[in-house]
């Protein structure tokens, strides 16, 4: 998508120095900073501290990672090693695992004098499938968006809502949840997203600011709002995104998704979750008791990240001293408030059935 009228994927491939580029995301939306991952403690460090985020951009990320430690030593011992080492990076997102056992597999079949150059053709292959996948969910959901836009009285935009950012920062381009939005808005769609900020880390900011970018109307509410807007009739859909959603369609995302889905429900207003294939675990059925999730840094809790008068960006503490912090990163949507998941094959049902359906070769 578009920075400043420049086109960018939230990595690149620097031929010329053979490294990894990224934003640096932790002083987004307030600076954009481009940043070269060489090394791979980098690696890990930019995934562990969130330089990089969102479960499909750590999977293409992991697969780069893969790719340098075969271009330093493309043993098997070694192969093993960066697997291990990068695997320990985050634990809620499967798409990292996912992307670190596609190169395994592939790369173990090789012999080692051809794995370097075969395990940089593959993370390319993995981020340019993302950007595919995340334009079919767009596609796709966009279908949703223009039934909601006939419905609505002359003059009334579409009202959308989104939890964090699955947006093109999240992905390599387009986003899951974003990909219809963007798309409904090039398609002169009348619509309007509310965005939560969503709080500890404010990832709301980012999709304000990716949406601002786009052009597409929007407005930045507290985590607590959304509630509240769906009981008067503010919302016609929510749309969030997903790091993990199990074979029966439990759908595990960033804090706070369980209570927009109560929410929904309790006030008949359409959930929608963008799913990219690879974002399902068919090891797990039961996504609330099966999924790891991932228990961040109390300080994310206690403090808060913005942008200063003098313009310059620094952390305040908000709690009282000494106040311990409680930070659970993810929570787990059960299948039955699932309305629909959109992937890049269609819309279906939150259930194994209707998952298996279509993606028969996965499951
Ligand atoms: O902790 P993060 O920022 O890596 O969390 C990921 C997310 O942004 C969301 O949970 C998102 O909705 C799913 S990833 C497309």
């Amino acid at each position: 998508m578009k920075v400043n009228g420049k086109h960018y994927r939230s990595l690149w491939w620097n031929q010329n120095d053979h490294v990894l580029e990224i934003i640096d995301q932790r002083w987004l939306p307030h600076d954009f900073r481009e940043q070269q991952v060489a090394t791979m403690q980098d690696f890990a460090d930019a995934i562990s501290e969130m330089r990089v985020r969102g479960a499909p951009l750590i999977g293409a990320t992991a697969a780069y990672g893969m790719a340098l430690a075969m271009a330093e030593d493309s043993s098997t011992e070694n192969l093993e090693k960066a697997w291990t080492f990068l695997e320990k990076t985050r634990p809620t997102a499967v798409n990292l695992r996912w992307a670190l056992n596609r190169c395994r597999q592939h790369l173990q079949t090789l012999p080692e004098t051809e794995r370097a150059a075969s395990a940089l053709k593959l993370a390319h292959e993995i981020a340019d499938e993302d950007v595919e996948i995340n334009r079919n969910i767009g596609v796709n959901g966009l279908q949703l968006i223009q039934e909601i836009a006939k419905r609505k009285p002359a003059g009334e935009p579409v009202q959308l809502l989104t939890h964090c950012n699955a947006g093109w920062l999240a992905t390599v381009d387009w986003g899951t949840a974003t990909s219809p939005m963007f798309q409904a808005h090039d398609a002169n769609i009348d619509l309007h997203v509310w965005v939560d900020e969503t709080r500890p880390r404010n990832q709301g900011a980012l999709t304000a600011w990716e949406l601002g970018s786009h052009g597409v109307p929007h407005t930045y509410i507290t985590d607590n709002a959304g509630g509240h807007l769906m009981q008067h009739g503010q919302v016609d859909m929510v749309i969030v995104g997903t790091d993990r959603t199990s074979r029966r369609g439990d759908v595990c995302n960033k804090i706070g998704t369980y209570l927009k889905a109560l929410a929904a429900k309790d006030n008949n207003v359409p959930f929608y979750v963008a799913l990219p294939s690879p974002t399902i675990d068919w090891s797990v059925s039961d996504g609330v008791a099966e999924i790891p999730i991932e228990q961040r840094n109390l300080r994310e809790t206690t403090h808060i990240q913005g942008k200063t008068a003098d313009g310059s960006i620094d952390w305040v503490q908000v709690s009282p001293d000494g106040t311990a912090g409680g930070n659970p990163a993810f929570d787990v949507t059960p299948n039955h408030l699932v309305t629909g998941l959109i992937t890049e094959r269609g819309i279906c049902a939150a259930s194994e059935d209707a998952l298996t359906a279509l993606f028969p070769e996965l499951a």
